[in-house]
């Protein structure tokens, strides 16, 4: 057994039981997510935590909404079928006992100032910011929640369907922070009986090129 089997073991849970984490916990895996590198240390996340049975029910039937409105202008019945078959994917966090919602700021990039000041093309200005950079910095504190989560014993979906309605989510929660955008959420607790297996990876050779 390697000792990075917990890594291996986390796999993505979307049905949860009906047990409370305890906020201890909560905190421990928030301040892991904090540990996470993020692009010049800049920490442009923020995390609201929601364990409101109700208000997580209603985030659901939100997203439910949004996600038919979408599908109801579908240029075509195979797009639209598509869409809609989707849906428990963008809704799986409903029954989950904590939903984390992690918001991001904008990440400042000098180069992109200097570079706008004097009058650089779009062009080489949308190659600067093209590896969003403050997305990645998400994503790594999202992972250490994940893995942590893991650790622990509990079970984790990272989510971004339910983004197209985050509007009306940021709406529901009454969050107004300025500057801050609603990127993805976790949905966390503990897990199901027999949940699916994590499924399988693309082999490594097709992934992997070793420069020797
Ligand atoms: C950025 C990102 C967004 C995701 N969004 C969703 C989502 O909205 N709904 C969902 O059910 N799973 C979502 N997932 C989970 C993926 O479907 C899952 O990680 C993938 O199928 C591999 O399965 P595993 O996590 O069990 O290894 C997302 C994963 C990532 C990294």
């Amino acid at each position: 057994m390697s000792n990075l089997d917990f890594i291996y073991k986390r796999k993505s849970i979307r049905k949860f039981k009906d047990t409370q984490i305890p906020r201890e916990d909560i905190v421990e895996l928030l301040n892991a997510a904090t540990h996470a590198p993020s692009p010049k240390h800049q920490q442009n996340w923020h995390f609201v935590v929601l364990q409101n049975k109700e208000i997580i029910n209603e985030m659901a039937e939100i997203v439910a909404k949004s996600h038919e409105n979408i599908g109801s202008i579908a240029k075509s019945e195979k797009d639209q079928k598509i869409h809609m078959s989707v849906l428990k994917y963008y809704t799986a966090f409903k029954n989950a006992p904590v939903v984390v919602l992690v918001y991001a700021c904008d990440y400042k990039m000098i180069e992109y100032k200097i570079l706008k000041e004097n009058n650089a093309s779009q062009e080489v200005l949308d190659m600067l910011v093209s590896p969003q950079s403050g997305a990645q910095g998400i994503g790594a504190a999202v992972e250490n929640f994940l893995l942590g989560a893991s650790a622990m014993g509990y079970g984790t979906c990272y989510m971004t369907g339910p983004t197209h309605a985050k509007l009306e989510i940021e709406k529901l929660i009454g969050i107004d922070k300025k500057g801050y955008e609603l990127m993805s959420m976790i949905a966390l607790g503990v897990p199901e009986e027999n949940t699916p297996p994590q499924p399988p990876r693309k082999p490594l050779e097709n992934v992997v090129t070793f420069i020797d």
